[in-house]
């Protein structure tokens, strides 16, 4: 009896244990992470479908556009659509614009007193991606609701899974607000992708240049004249970078989405054998020696045209899901950076923290604590500095 049991128990704890080690695998080189993310090549439908389960957050109901492969590809038009303005012909006006508007937004965020650096940055990039998309006077956004928004997505963005009903009508009605009935429907959904990863790329941008007088240079030549030739123009004799050089390489060592995730779905007798989930790590595969000596450091020259070619960025994804925004983010964030290193001049107002953590596992969503935009004067008088408020944020939302 007993080799009976043995015979057929140890294959099937064998094949068990090879189930359980093998659910992950983990994509580190930028080859691996192409092969993973190729264009389209079993049909949309599988391929939205296959990353349902890891960028659910994406969605924030269960039946949104970007998720539901039926609607998909309609919706990322009508993304396409918004940042359209900003390029070909209309370019040079559309960012004229938007760096009119982000401007107003960094005004109307700045402390009276003090405020917390994040919560200032995202209100900033919430204001800007809604005056920027949707045509609205930052005058117009309450800096109470621009906080219980944005304290809304944060938490969404935490616990990834979708709103209650509570909650997304309470933002809903924000939104309608804002943006007006028509267009109301889909801006969450809209605006909900562009401010996760877009206040975190000025958070740490923001922390290189302000430490850099040359970085920053660039970026206030840019706040004047924010063309596209500007973005890209090298500086001091092509021995400095441009602005766009420094938000790659931000880009290359802290992507906002550190990991693209594809869930696969096998016949059974195959489960066993191929992993449930591959994850493309972006953020390693960024600092493997493809991208130039001494990946680990920030160097934003190496993407100087007389460099040896590297690969493309990874930090939008790659293929057929790739980031629609692609051309149109990193510029805009760029305006938001140079816009508040105007403001926050060392005279007026300064930030102060402590060095932000570089190394990869390092999450840009946390270890600010202590980071604040202190407005000057405050700092001359002989009484203790006041008490650090957290900005707008509203302290009655909790993430359940
Ligand atoms: C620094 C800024 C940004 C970064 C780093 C970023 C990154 C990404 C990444 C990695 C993906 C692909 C996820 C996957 O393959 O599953 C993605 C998709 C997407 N992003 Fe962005 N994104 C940024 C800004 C924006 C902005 C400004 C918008 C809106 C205008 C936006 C809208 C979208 C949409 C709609 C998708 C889904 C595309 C599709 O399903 O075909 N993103 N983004």
């Amino acid at each position: 009896m007993f080799p009976i049991v043995a015979a057929f128990s140890v294959p099937i704890i064998i094949l068990g244990v090879c189930h359980v080690s093998q659910r992950t695998r983990i994509h580190t080189t930028v080859g691996a992470v192409h092969a993973l993310l190729e264009p389209r090549n079993t049909g949309d439908a599988a391929d939205i479908a296959s990353r349902i389960f890891p960028h659910g957050h994406l969605g924030l109901t269960p039946s949104s556009d970007v998720l539901n492969p039926s609607s998909h590809d309609t919706f990322v038009e009508e993304v396409g659509a918004l940042t359209a303005s900003f390029s070909s012909h209309k370019c040079t006006e559309g960012w004229k614009e938007l760096v009119g508007r982000a401007d107003g937004c960094t005004e109307r965020f700045l402390p009276r007193q003090d405020v917390d650096f994040i919560a200032f940055i995202q209100s900033v990039t919430l204001c800007t991606i809604l005056a920027g998309f949707y045509n609205i006077d930052p005058e117009f956004l309450s800096p109470l609701d621009i906080a219980f928004v944005t304290n809304g997505l944060n938490c969404h963005s935490d616990r990834a899974s979708p709103f209650n009903v509570t909650e997304l009508s309470a933002m809903m009605e924000r939104i309608y607000r804002w943006v007006g009935g028509e267009r109301a429907p889909g801006a969450l959904e809209i605006i909900f992708p562009a401010y996760e990863s877009m206040w975190r790329l000025a958070a740490v941008a923001l922390d290189y240049v302000n430490r850099d007088q040359h970085m920053r240079n660039a970026f206030l030549d840019f706040s004047e004249n924010p063309t596209e030739r500007q973005f890209r123009a090298f500086k001091i004799k092509d021995t400095k970078p441009s602005v766009e050089a420094i938000i790659k390489e931000v880009l290359r060592l802290h992507p906002p989405m550190r990991h693209i995730m594809r869930k696969r779905k096998h016949p059974w007798w195959k489960q066993i054998f191929y992993p449930s989930q591959e994850v493309a790590d972006i953020a390693s595969a960024h600092r493997s020696p493809a991208y130039g000596a001494q990946p680990e450091t920030f160097d934003a020259m190496r993407f100087h045209p007389s460099q040896p070619m590297t690969p493309s960025l990874l930090a939008f994804g790659h293929g057929g899901l790739e980031c629609i925004a692609k051309k149109w983010a990193p510029m805009a964030t760029a305006l938001i950076v140079a816009k508040v290193i105007d403001k926050v001049d060392d005279v007026r107002f300064i930030l102060a923290g402590n060095a932000f953590e570089t190394s990869v596992g390092h999450n840009i969503r946390t270890g600010w604590d202590g980071w604040v935009i202190r407005k000057k004067e405050k700092m001359n008088h002989t009484f203790p500095p006041p008490q650090v408020t957290r900005g707008h944020i509203n302290p009655n939302v909790k993430c359940q």
